[in-house]
């Protein structure tokens, strides 16, 4: 078994679970944000959206989170918040240091995640990228979507990569268009939170961005 498939849930995924880290209660925060991510589920009104304020070091200040119907991006969201406030010193993260955070990396912090349930350890980082983008763009700087992934494999039961999603997406095509036209997220079910948070960062965007 890997180190991040597990029988069951660990104590550290519990934990985050019962007592999550920079959650909002309310329905913004409670700090002016410098950039908002906002990931939308398959469910009606689901949703995970990550408020940030950087400093003009491109350092966090501030992170917040609010998922609505969407409990398993909770735990890992958590960590995430978690990893970006308090890094590696104690110290919250600079930019690129938090994008650099992989789901990978937010499972094996849980104690690993038992099962398929990998593919919601996705959200988090899709929407800080979001909300990292969103700030970039109100300084007129350049966003940092990279395409270093692209070739990657996303969806094994049809056989497509990441760069067939974004193509799509940029094209202007909704993600049910896409569905229905590659069969993305229509067999086992489990690329679907990936797939559309990827194709929820590109739709509409011009190559390049
Ligand atoms: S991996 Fe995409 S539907 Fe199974």
């Amino acid at each position: 078994m890997s180190e991040v498939m597990m029988e069951k849930y660990s104590d550290c995924y519990l934990d985050h679970l019962r007592s999550p880290r920079f959650m909002l209660r309310e329905e913004s925060p409670d700090f002016e944000a410098s950039g908002r991510g906002r990931i939308k589920g398959g469910a009606r009104d689901s949703s995970l959206t990550i408020w940030i304020r950087l400093n003009d070091d491109g350092i966090f200040e501030r992170f917040a989170w609010r998922a609505r119907h969407f409990p398993r991006a909770v735990a890992s969201t958590s960590m995430l918040a978690e990893l970006v406030m308090s890094g590696t010193n104690g110290r919250p993260l600079a930019i690129d240091a938090a994008l650099a955070i992989t789901p990978f990396d937010l499972a094996r912090a849980l104690g690993g995640f038992p099962g398929h349930k990998i593919h919601a350890s996705f959200l988090g980082p899709a929407a800080l990228r979001l909300a990292v983008d969103d700030h970039l763009r109100a300084q007129g700087l350049d966003l940092q979507a990279s395409d270093a992934e692209d070739d990657a494999l996303l969806c094994h039961c049809h056989t497509l990569t990441v760069r067939d999603v974004i193509g799509a997406a940029r094209a202007g095509h909704s993600f049910d268009e896409i569905q229905n036209k590659l069969g993305i997220a229509t067999g086992c079910g489990s690329c679907e939170w990936q797939a559309r948070a990827i194709h929820q960062m590109h739709h509409n965007q011009p190559p390049g961005h």
